[in-house]
């Protein structure tokens, strides 16, 4: 069928036809929204999942959302190697100077800028990757320590009074955050606790791989209660179906109940691999309906389209050595493994081992579900594995 009118859209990020299945996360944070803006305690909310699964589409319709009703929002992505207070500064700064234009928030707002300038100058002897305007002078003793606990604490606090005063709330969508190192998740997590504890209309929506729930745990112990953590998965088989049906009938094209049956068993429910399968399918079928047997021709395809952009680029980031225990890991199954067991298939000791399996942790490229286990964080791709290396 004509692929100008493909509906489907795999990529990082992308947003696809039919945000299938996360109503009901949508609607929490809808409600915690709303509760911080009468006053009310609501806890931030984290979205923890597998590579592909939607975070990042889910954390961008959120802030659609929000927006949509009048909520303040801003939005950093947590690289690997730039501090949380340089991606930050910034971002809080457009974001006072639009509260100073709502009157009655005006001078609470401009004291946050002044907080800014005090927390931007001192902490940029630390983190000098701090780039940043200056709007108006510091005020001395206005987080302004030089510590990033203490100074991002005094900082928020003012940025929630200046969003109380113009009547809203101020959203931080922060995605990748398991990637901010542990000091600075720790800062996070203790500015945000002052803010709740004097009710201060401000949270973050964040997402990350799922070893941020631990991370968080270690950064704070008492992370957990401060913060709601919802697991993003694979889609239910209704809602996958749902994810290839509602874009076909968008465009006037049918697609076979049994096709649908094909893909959503083939992809396991994935997101990525749903858009990726969808996209393949469209583009093999003649005419409406597209059948079991395009979806089937679609596959080659769409398993080529999936190791040269959504596994390549994962694998492409590691050394030799990484590769070679990934290799070993996809050799034992879909996981998740018992470190020992790796180790055995490598012929070294788990010890040996550590750095190299601490290192893919780092990357976001395993997890550990439980104390000496081990787990890709992109789906199938122990399948991917044998292909890309087919022998070691
Ligand atoms: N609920 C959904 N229904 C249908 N398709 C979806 C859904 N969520 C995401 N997708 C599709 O899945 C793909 C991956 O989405 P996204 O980039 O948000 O995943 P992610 O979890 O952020 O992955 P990563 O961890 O690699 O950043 C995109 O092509 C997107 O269109
Ligand atoms: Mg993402």
């Amino acid at each position: 069928m004509d692929p100008v009118l493909n509906p489907f859209a795999p990529g990082a990020g992308s947003q696809p036809p039919e945000l299938a299945g996360r109503a009901d996360v949508r609607e929490t944070v809808r409600i915690h929204n709303e509760r911080l803006r009468i006053g009310r305690q609501a806890k931030s909310v984290l979205m923890v999942g597998l590579r592909g699964v939607g975070k990042t589409v889910l954390l961008d319709r959120m802030m659609m959302d929000a927006e949509v009703v009048g909520l303040h929002t801003v939005r950093l992505e947590a690289p690997e190697n730039r501090s949380l207070p340089a991606l930050l500064a910034p971002e809080l700064r457009r974001a006072l100077l639009r509260l100073s234009k709502v009157a009655a928030a005006k001078d609470v707002a401009v004291r946050g800028l002044r907080a800014l300038a005090g927390f931007a100058g001192k902490l940029k002897l630390t983190y000098n990757d701090i780039e940043i305007g200056f709007d108006y002078e510091a005020e001395p003793g206005l987080a302004d320590n030089g510590d990033l606990e203490s100074d991002l604490t005094a900082l928020l606090e003012q940025v929630g009074r200046a969003a109380r005063a113009a009547d809203t709330v101020l959203l931080i969508f922060i995605d990748e955050l398991q990637y901010v190192p542990e000091q600075q998740l720790a800062a996070l997590i203790s500015a945000l606790h002052r803010c709740a504890q004097a009710t201060l209309p401000v949270a973050v929506i964040g997402a990350g791989l799922p070893q941020l729930r631990g991370q968080m745990g270690e950064a704070k112990s008492y992370a957990e209660r401060l913060f709601e953590f919802v697991e993003i998965g694979p889609l239910s088989v209704p809602d996958a179906r749902a994810a290839l049906q509602k874009p076909c009938e968008g465009e006037g094209i049918e697609i076979a109940s049994n096709a649908l049956d094909l893909i959503v068993s083939k992809t396991c429910g994935y997101p990525y691999f749903l858009q990726e399968w969808g996209k393949h399918a469209w583009d093999r079928a003649l005419a409406s309906p597209i059948t079991q047997g395009d979806a089937e021709d679609a596959t080659e395809a769409t398993i080529r389209a999936l190791d040269a952009s959504f596994f390549r680029v994962r694998l492409d980031r590691l050394t030799p050595a990484e590769k070679g225990y990934l290799r070993a890991m996809a050799e034992l199954g879909p996981g998740p493994h018992r470190s020992g067991d790796i180790a055995v298939a490598l012929g070294r000791d788990v010890k040996q081992l550590a750095p190299v399996r601490g290192k893919l942790i780092a990357k976001g490229m395993v997890w550990s579900p439980s104390h000496g286990d081990t787990a890709f964080t992109v789906p199938l791709f122990d399948q991917y594995m044998l292909r890309a290396m087919p022998s070691v």
